[in-house]
């Protein structure tokens, strides 16, 4: 069983026609198609039908995290683990969900409304030279948890066969951050100790600094000033330049450029303790974040799964 990566992520949105407006027209992302309660859309390189899906709902938070995995049989067997956990597991046909094959949906041991699926219909991708300067890719998304991560992190790698690129250690040794993957980046999902079991962001990749001002400057264009929440600046781990806003249902996004590549299984993690967190783990530089920032997003409750997408 492998996951290959954090394929795609559905967000509430009270308003879709205004959010649809603010991810094409704004951050540049590709609409493929909608109907009355959903928009499908995808980074350049993204060669599936969606890799973002905007759900009409009362409110904000995420809907559910798809993750692909390379082989359909996979989605059998993760399906026996999962049941005996003792967890409830959904199995949903092809086009349950608008152009993708068959998954499997549950939620997760952290409570997280996860799917599984192997195919969504392909889509060719845009390169940079048809001259859209919109996100590459979806890169990652960055949970909350009530306590240490621990428990989270040795889920996601045993589970799931994630790696870990970078953590972070209260005093006591426990794990108050981690940064986990399976493409060969420094993160599909990162956990992190918070308030609730909330998403933090969604986190989209572009392929140069000046990208992520060029956000700033759309976003200013448009007197959504207030919505740039924190950034620019780099962050220490990931080594990532970044600016962090919110879409007009208040969803955070995180523009985020040029971490660095993980070409090994056998990549030594790095670690931080909370005091090198704090001094240069978080912010490499930039001005400190704002009390917003330590709030996350409600997510789907899906101790019964749906068995057709969410609306
Ligand atoms: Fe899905």
């Amino acid at each position: 069983m492998a996951v290959t990566r954090v394929g795609h992520v559905e967000l509430f949105s009270a308003d879709l026609d205004r959010s649809a407006d603010f991810y094409v027209d704004v951050l540049g992302l590709i609409e493929t198609e909608r109907d009355d309660d959903h928009v499908y859309l995808r980074c350049l390189e993204d060669r599936e039908h969606h890799t973002l899906i905007l759900t009409r709902a009362a409110g904000n938070g995420l809907g559910h995290i798809g993750f692909r995995v390379d082989d359909p049989a996979d989605l059998d067997a993760l399906a026996a683990a999962y049941r005996a956990d003792g967890i409830d597991v959904v199995e949903v046909d092809a086009e349950e969900e608008r152009a993708q094959g068959p998954a499997i949906r549950l939620r997760d041991p952290l409570g997280f409304p996860v799917e599984f699926y192997h195919r969504v219909e392909p889509v060719a991708r845009t390169l940079r030279t048809h001259g859209n300067r919109g996100p590459s890719r979806l890169d990652h998304l960055n949970l909350r948890l009530p306590g240490p991560v621990d428990a989270g992190v040795a889920y996601y790698r045993e589970r799931l066969g994630f790696l870990i690129s970078e953590y972070a250690l209260h005093p006591d040794g426990t794990t108050f951050a981690a940064w986990l993957h399976r493409k060969q980046t420094t993160h599909d999902v990162a956990l992190v100790q918070g308030p609730g079991t909330l998403i933090h962001h969604v986190g989209l990749y572009v392929p140069e600094s000046h990208d992520v001002l060029h956000v700033a400057d759309r976003m200013a264009a448009r007197g959504m000033q207030a919505q740039i929440e924190f950034g620019p600046g780099r962050h220490g781990i990931t080594n990532a330049f970044f600016s962090y806003i919110r879409d007009p249902d208040d969803n955070r996004i995180e523009i985020y450029s040029g971490d660095y590549l993980i070409p090994d299984p056998d990549f030594e993690p790095v670690a931080w303790t909370a005091e090198e967190f704090e001094a240069t783990g978080r912010l490499a530089w930039g001005a400190r974040p704002p009390a917003s920032m330590y709030e996350g997003q409600p997510v789907a409750d899906w101790s019964r799964p749906p068995a057709r997408a969410s609306a």
